[in-house]
């Protein structure tokens, strides 16, 4: 069987996507995801985009050992440089250079002619292999290139000493026969792509970034580089979990393995939709949580009788848990951490002490507590815990349908308290209000606002989610407790925390 390699972009071309940025903190706890589930290569951010991305670059460089750790680089020398600072002291470093090979993005981004193209392809990636062994060749546009200015695009780079060859559909354009035609093409008319390991890189802007991807394997590229969730700009970028499962749910046909350890699968997906303060589409493939819902009689009839006749995969191969547990206000330190632990999360004594903190005080309002709780309090601790912002203190509203609705809250930040009162239009208005006059942020707009529960029953836990625009920046925000006022203030504050 070959093995085809993942390359993880989630911390590079994922977190690009509008709202969806994420602090070093959040980064590290992607990147040790990343590596729990094995992924060959985690692409962790363009180095030289800014001193954030370098740092992080670096930080993830320093922490995973399993994963090659790469950096995005333009084909500019303060790029390749940056790029190798940045993953020097990785375990296994990997420099990514990119440059267009499409005729639109030659003509009127790059402004040079195709032979100026090849040359500065070949001289900056012998530039980018003085520093390491492992370097990456990205043909930005590759899907809307001349095949045969393709051919020598690839060829020039093969020359250089790039081992690994990608084949990006950055504008999501492509079609999977258009895709398996290009790679079968591309094997053919340069036959040097033999030695290295071709890849593809499928944007969803047509929704064909996964099929495009799987019929490039077909093909014979060794490499997919996906995000978990299908996170990226606009459409996304292929989703890691459906590559993966289609792979290894259909081995007869792609002929090959990765090495990902697929029952991390769920929780990786979690962290991430955590993180950036969204929840998974319910009907979201391999994830969602009607992914194994069986609701009609005759489907719950087969899967009882066999499971076999409408499951081609099993939830505990992508890591969905199989019994659901139940805790309560009497429930010890040691059985949570021990149910968290079977979920697969392991924290550490100090995650645990936070942790268990807010399962007494959820369990001092909820009666029973459930996995989708637990699994709800640890996504909140990684978002609650970065040092500096405001934490919601106490509040109070008064609404009613006879009463012009108003709040008074009170957040507190590096030992200081801030009080203010608002009225709005409904309690959430009002209280949001208050918090404006509280947190002093450049002038922005909250373009959407949700609540939902997690799990069910009337005392189930709310969780809120915002997104507010300011400027050119989208952020996300996340809170939960059972009261849904007091999530959604959490929410509002954990957004505008993050434009501070
Ligand atoms: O979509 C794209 O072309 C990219 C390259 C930089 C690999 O993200
Ligand atoms: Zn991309």
């Amino acid at each position: 069987m070959k093995h085809i390699k993942i390359f993880d972009t989630t911390l590079r071309d994922g977190e690009q996507a509008p709202g969806c940025s994420m602090n070093l903190k959040e980064k590290l706890e992607v990147a040790k995801a990343l590596e729990r589930l094995n992924v060959d290569i985690i692409e962790a951010g363009f180095a030289i985009s800014s001193k954030g991305d370098f740092e992080s670059v670096k930080s993830v460089a320093e922490t995973v050992k399993n994963s090659s750790v790469a950096s995005l680089a333009r084909a500019i020398p303060k790029d390749i440089d940056a790029a190798y600072e940045a993953v020097k002291n990785a375990v296994s470093p990997r420099i990514h250079i990119f440059l267009a090979t499409s005729p639109i993005h030659m003509e009127y981004k790059l402004k040079m002619s195709p032979s100026q193209v090849l040359e500065n392809i070949e001289a900056m990636t012998k530039y980018a292999k003085k520093y390491v062994p492992d370097v990456e060749f990205s043909a930005e546009d590759a899907m809307r290139s001349d095949p045969e200015f393709l051919a020598k695009a690839v060829r020039a780079a093969i020359k250089a000493g790039a081992t690994t060859i990608n084949i990006p559909d950055t504008v999501g354009y492509s079609t999977p026969r258009e895709m398996a035609e290009r790679i079968t093409y591309l094997r053919k008319a340069v036959p040097e792509t033999e030695g290295i390991v071709l890849s593809v890189h499928c944007h969803n802007d047509l929704g064909m970034a996964v099929a495009n991807s799987l019929a490039a394997v077909e093909a014979g590229a060794l490499q997919v580089e996906c995000t978990i969730n299908g996170l990226g700009e606009r459409a996304g970028n292929a989703a890691m979990e459906e590559i993966v499962m289609a792979i290894n749910t259909r081995k007869n046909i792609y002929g090959g393995e990765t090495r990902i350890k697929t029952n991390e699968i769920y929780r990786a997906s979690r962290l991430v939709y955590n993180i950036i303060g969204m929840r998974a589409p319910i009907n979201k493939a391999i994830v969602g949580d009607n992914a194994f819902a069986h609701e009609s009689g005759i489907h719950q009839h087969g899967v009882l009788a066999n499971r076999a006749t409408y499951e081609i995969m099993t939830p505990e191969s992508v890591g969905i848990p199989s019994n659901n547990m139940v805790f309560g206000k009497h429930s010890g330190r040691h059985a949570i951490q021990n149910r968290l632990k079977e979920l697969g999360y392991n924290l550490t004594p100090e995650e645990m002490d936070v942790l268990f903190a807010s399962f007494k005080d959820l369990a001092d309002k909820k009666k029973k507590i459930n996995d989708a709780d637990l699994e709800a309090l640890v996504g909140h601790k990684v978002k609650s815990s970065t040092a500096n912002e405001f934490t919601l203190d106490r509040f109070t509203v008064n609404s009613g349908n006879y009463v012009t609705s108003n709040a008074i809250v009170r957040l507190s930040n590096g030992g200081k308290v801030f009080e203010e009162v608002a009225i709005g239009d409904g309690p959430v208005d009002a209280a949001f209000k208050a918090v404006d006059k509280i947190i002093k942020t450049p002038p922005h707009s909250l373009d959407d606002y949700s609540i939902q529960s997690v799990g069910e029953g009337k005392d189930a836990l709310g969780e809120a989610f915002v997104r507010i625009k300011c400027g050119d920046e989208i952020v996300t925000g996340r809170g939960l407790s059972t009261d849904i006022i007091e999530a959604s203030i959490i929410a509002y504050i954990n957004g505008l925390n993050k434009l501070l």
